[in-house]
């Protein structure tokens, strides 16, 4: 194809500069976008009266035509084209003629790029966020039915205190609502439009960036045309919001490995989520979860390509700025990719109840509560602390639990204790009694998971 700007040149260019430099490669996803841009310049360049209104409209059914023939798979992207504007805008020449050539007035690939990969990744971002939606609603209903199935809560690994697997869940919610916040937050600040800030400086047409704007659903135009054409943090705030899901998301997969390991057995995987092995008859791995805690790492790095790339650039339009797409995009297929797979393993994952109530006996974790229950006894809480470390000791020693140790043996470190000790460690009792606003009593996590299905009908 003939470079766009063959006129100032003598030679054509080096065929492997010619691969070095493309980028139709990676931004043809961006054509649906190219082209809605284009058309939208069109219709405001004929109300300007920069285009005649005849001209325009065989622009404008020329694009939709290309549009068309691209969603049925009529026409073929040209894999020589420079890049996706170049290609639709030969298309369109070839199409309808000299007037094709009308329609890169008041206009510039500085604006155009911009422009494109705004109203790309406005919809990519719908896409995540009905994905992430898609995963708390599953957390939820997860939750709801293991309101009161009680697990070891966990700090730093060690069995600490007795919640229900709900409670535990639906940390996750939280983290995730936050995400579709973040999304939608970095999302109203990507919906501005650089469209008529033209190369760098703007343009001595009439044109009128507000109609562009509106036809565009963007909220207001860029005031800056230098930053219109130059600004890539809405790409960054994208890949930093995707890399704060996926570490979300990889710190669940690091749970969900665990809690099926043979030492936990917490929970099952369904078979149509796990993986064998090439060797070993007996194994049944979580590759899942692994993969989306692997590809993290990979999420960071589209987050850390951006931000390098950026921070030496002076202004305006500088080619490196190219690389934006091939980091951004490999971000949203990675997260897309990870929660396709993740919500509906999550879904059908087995809950060992009685795995989690035995780890939950087994492990001293009713020791605050028994502390606590001297403390209603009148002792003061340092006091209480001391003699339950002590019997906890004791307990150890002599293979006992809090549960199975006899009344005497209580009564011999404080004469405090009674019989209703027994009820007031028990463990159903120890996760209902943390009825405290956000706490893990069955109660609270029903509460957690009315404002999180609230939340997602209201935002
Ligand atoms: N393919 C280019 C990009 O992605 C489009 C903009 C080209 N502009 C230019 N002045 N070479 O950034």
């Amino acid at each position: 194809m003939e470079k766009l700007w063959a006129g100032r040149f003598h030679k054509a260019l080096d065929s492997d500069v010619n691969d070095f430099n493309a980028s139709i490669a990676f931004d043809s996803r961006m054509y649906e976008a190219d082209i809605r841009g284009s058309i939208a310049h069109a219709a405001m360049l004929a109300d300007c009266g920069i285009l005649t209104p005849a001209d325009a409209q065989q622009i404008t059914a020329g694009l939709r035509g290309i549009l068309e023939d691209l969603q049925t798979g009529k026409l073929e992207i040209d894999p020589t084209a420079e890049d996706i504007h170049t290609f639709v805008e030969a298309e369109l020449t070839a199409r309808i003629g000299e007037v094709g050539k009308r329609l890169h007035t008041a206009r510039s690939r500085n604006d155009q790029v911009a422009v494109d990969l705004r109203l790309y990744l406005r919809d990519e971002i719908g896409a995540v966020d009905g994905l992430v939606r898609g995963l708390i609603e599953a957390i939820a209903a997860k939750a709801e039915e293991n309101a009161e199935t009680v697990v070891p809560g966990y700090t730093h690994m060690q069995r600490a205190q007795p919640i229900v697997f709900g409670h535990h869940l639906m940390a996750y919610a939280m983290m995730l609502l936050r995400d579709l916040d973040r999304l939608a937050d970095c999302r109203r600040r990507m919906n501005v439009s650089p469209l008529g800030s033209c190369a760098l400086a703007g343009t001595t047409y009439p044109t009128d960036r507000a109609q562009t704007t509106a036809l565009l659903g963007f909220d207001r135009p860029c005031e800056n045309s230098l930053d219109g054409v130059s600004d890539r943090d809405f790409a960054v705030e994208l890949a930093a919001a995707l890399s704060i899901l996926m570490m979300h998301l990889s710190r669940f997969s690091e749970e969900i490995i665990l809690w099926c390991s043979w030492e936990f057995k917490f929970i099952e995987l369904d078979d149509a989520y796990s993986t064998g092995s090439s060797i070993m008859p007996q194994k049944k791995n979580p590759d899942i979860a692994e993969l989306v805690r692997g590809k993290t790492g990979r999420v960071y790095g589209d987050l850390t390509t951006l931000l390098t790339m950026l921070k030496g650039l002076p202004l305006a339009y500088n080619k490196d700025m190219q690389e934006d797409k091939e980091a951004i995009f490999d971000a949203l297929d990675t997260v897309k990719l990870c929660l396709t797979v993740f919500t509906p393993m999550l879904a059908t994952m087995r809950v060992n109840r009685d795995a989690m109530r035995k780890a939950a006996a087994g492990g001293f974790t009713g020791a605050t509560d028994c502390a606590d229950y001297l403390v209603r006894k009148g002792l003061p809480f340092r006091t209480a602390y001391q003699i339950v470390g002590e019997l906890v000791a004791h307990c150890i020693e002599t293979g006992q639990t809090l549960e199975s140790l006899p009344l005497e043996e209580y009564r011999r470190l404080s004469p405090a204790f009674d019989a209703d000790v027994y009820d007031a460690i028990d463990l159903d009792v120890c996760a209902k009694k943390r009825i405290s606003f956000g706490g893990t009593s069955p109660d609270s996590v029903r509460e957690q998971v009315r404002a999180a299905r609230d939340w997602l009908a209201t935002h």
